[in-house]
């Protein structure tokens, strides 16, 4: 399907406004190399705290510090121009009070240049939902499994199995929109509760595990891509990019053991007739 993106940034409000109308389109990012290629197809990208275990070796986000968030939102911001850039707060940033949580985000807003940022949890988080949304911070909060929480909830489990479980979302999706969140991130939801709290709220719902219920949708960028062997359900891999590298890099171990790499075209030699030791490197 042909999407025409606008020329400007993506704002909060177009987000707001896509409630039950056309999916918002979400992915993660860590880096300027991966955002200059997904910034013309998604509406949103989330510097997510998944950077611990996808590019740092963590088993969980829980060791994610805000430096590290910072130092990889200003890398996605430059090269992001038209979409929302949202940035994680990490693990014991923000939960002590509402006062962390401003002064956190707006650290994270004016190092990095980001537009909103996204915290977990509901009931117990929205005083902080509040206090920055009436001071100018959009907040996107982040509901249902909770990666931060896992050391807590006892692992990565789905929610809404059970009658208290569906109370206790519905009561945390209700916190976060009365609250002032510009959206909710829903992960790990089944399908009947993500239905019912998408039509219970005002702002729109970006699931994660949660159904096509939702008003849209989000995947870790390197999950989708297929660059690990084992992923959870709710992942569909649009390529294979781990047999990719794998060939490739394969392929350049055995050419140089093989003494085919390099080649004739990837080597510089002194043109004949020419009188300067130096052989101009053209790099682009
Ligand atoms: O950290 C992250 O990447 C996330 C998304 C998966 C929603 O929180």
């Amino acid at each position: 399907m042909s999407h025409v993106k606008p020329v400007r940034r993506t704002n909060v409000a177009d987000i707001r406004n896509r409630k039950n109308g056309e999916p918002i389109v979400c992915l993660t990012a860590y880096t300027s190399m991966m955002t200059e290629i997904l910034d013309p197809y998604v509406d949103l990208i989330l510097v997510g705290d998944s950077v611990g275990t996808v590019l740092h070796g963590h088993d969980s986000t829980i060791p994610v510090t805000l430096d590290e968030m910072i130092f990889h939102a200003r890398s996605v911001k430059r090269a992001s121009p038209t979409s929302l850039l949202v940035v994680d707060l990490p693990f014991g940033s923000y939960e002590a009070s509402p006062q962390q949580a401003y002064e956190t985000a707006s650290r994270v807003l004016k190092e990095t240049g980001a537009d909103t940022v996204k915290l977990e949890g509901g009931v117990t988080q929205a005083a902080s939902i509040r206090f920055l949304a009436e001071r100018g911070v959009p907040v996107m909060a982040h509901i249902g499994l909770r990666p931060q929480a896992v050391r807590a909830t006892g692992g990565y489990r789905i929610v809404g199995k059970t009658e208290e479980e569906t109370a206790n979302l519905i009561a945390d999706a209700d916190a976060v929109t009365e609250a002032g969140a510009f959206c909710v991130v829903l992960e790990g939801v089944i399908e009947s509760l993500a239905r019912e709290i998408t039509d219970r709220i005002s702002i729109p719902t970006i699931g994660i595990g949660a159904s096509p219920a939702c008003d849209g949708q989000i995947l870790v960028t390197e999950d989708m891509l297929g660059y690990f062997d084992r992923t959870a359900k709710f992942v569909r891999r649009f390529a294979n990019l781990r047999e990719t590298i794998d060939q490739a890099v394969s392929a350049y171990a055995d050419d140089v053991r093989g003494r085919r790499f390099p080649g004739e075209s990837e080597t510089y030699v002194k043109p004949a007739g020419e009188k300067s030791n130096v052989t101009r490197i053209n790099r682009s």
